[in-house]
């Protein structure tokens, strides 16, 4: 099995990643490590919670991150994920506790006790692996991989014609992150773009998963009509499942291997960059970082397929 600890902000498209994880044979959940991004923290920590305890998994949840590194919280999109995160839905209060640990340390303190085990998904803002690394650099040789899901190299942004939702919640968080010299995988926009979870798949995939699945259609019909009034799409891109779909499906993606520059103030803010690593630039200052994956390519359609296949 695949040892994973998932850093997540659910948020709908957070949810039914980690509902992916939770059906997936081959993974082992570690735990999930709350941010906050789609919602406050506490929200994030509190769906966290709820989601396992429906799925009868008692899946450790490490709170961390409320804000931002440097710059100026702002209020989460409530009319993209519902002020719950799940589409505005009454649900109980899970009887589960977060552990006493933040995020960051049960981070650290897992890679520590799994040397070269551990994959971290981030499909958040960065905040908790950046004050992991803070906490402990050593942290780049310990850990088996970090996927990111955020950014976008060669198409534009979600949020501002620059940046994707993740990257410009905490610029500074990301560039850290993507700057540091562990193996990394970036799957951003350029890819998750490409798949389009439709209604009548949601449909079929709710009908399988229990009470679950009544949750993730009621946080699907909410996110899908954001989608279709925004953007005029039929469903939804289930972003954050493209990067679990990385660590169990790489056939569905082409990557190629780059620097990543994040651009932190300004107009641009949030905006990530890939120096090639199949160039020479007269600039040095773009080829300082570590090398990362970066997705480039997804087949979409099979992607979808996979979810629903698993799901
Ligand atoms: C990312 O931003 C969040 O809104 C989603 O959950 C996803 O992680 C997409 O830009
Ligand atoms: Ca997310």
């Amino acid at each position: 099995t695949i040892p994973i600890i998932f850093d997540t902000d659910p948020g709908v498209d957070d949810a039914q990643a980690i509902s992916l994880l939770m059906a997936s044979p081959e993974i082992e959940l570690v735990g999930l490590t709350t941010t906050f991004g789609n919602v406050y923290v506490e929200t994030a920590t509190r769906n966290a919670l709820l989601l396992t305890e429906l799925a009868g998994q008692d899946i450790p949840v490490a709170q961390g991150a409320a804000y931002p590194l440097v710059k100026t919280p702002f209020p989460p999109p409530a009319w993209i994920h519902g002020a719950d995160g799940l589409g505005n839905q009454s649900l109980p209060d899970p009887t589960r506790k977060p552990e006493a640990v933040c995020a960051a340390q049960f981070i650290v303190d897992k890679t520590r006790e799994r040397p070269g085990e551990i994959t971290l998904v981030a499909v958040g803002p960065l905040g908790n692996l950046a004050t992991a690394l803070q906490l402990d650099p050593t942290i780049v040789d310990r850990v088996k991989r970090v996927v990111v899901m955020g950014g976008a190299v060669h198409t534009g942004g979600n949020v501002t014609p620059a940046a994707e939702a993740n990257i410009f919640s905490d610029p500074h968080a990301a560039k850290r992150v993507l700057s540091a010299a562990w193996p990394m995988t970036l799957v951003g926009l350029d890819v998750t773009h490409k798949a389009v979870l439709d209604p009548a798949r949601m449909k079929r995939i709710a009908s399988h998963q229990g009470e679950l699945g009544k949750v993730l259609q009621h946080s699907f019909d909410f996110y899908a009509d954001f989608y279709e009034g925004a953007l005029g799409i039929d469903g939804c891109c289930p972003h954050d499942s493209c990067a679990v779909a990385w660590v169990l499906k790489p056939e569905l993606f082409k990557t190629a291997k780059g620097h990543i520059h994040v651009v932190t103030e300004g107009p641009a803010e949030g905006l990530t960059l890939m120096a090639s690593t199949d160039r020479d630039y007269l600039d040095d200052r773009w080829t300082q970082g570590g090398i990362v994956d970066v997705c480039v390519d997804m087949d979409g359609d099979a992607m979808a397929a996979w979810m629903e296949e698993v799901l």
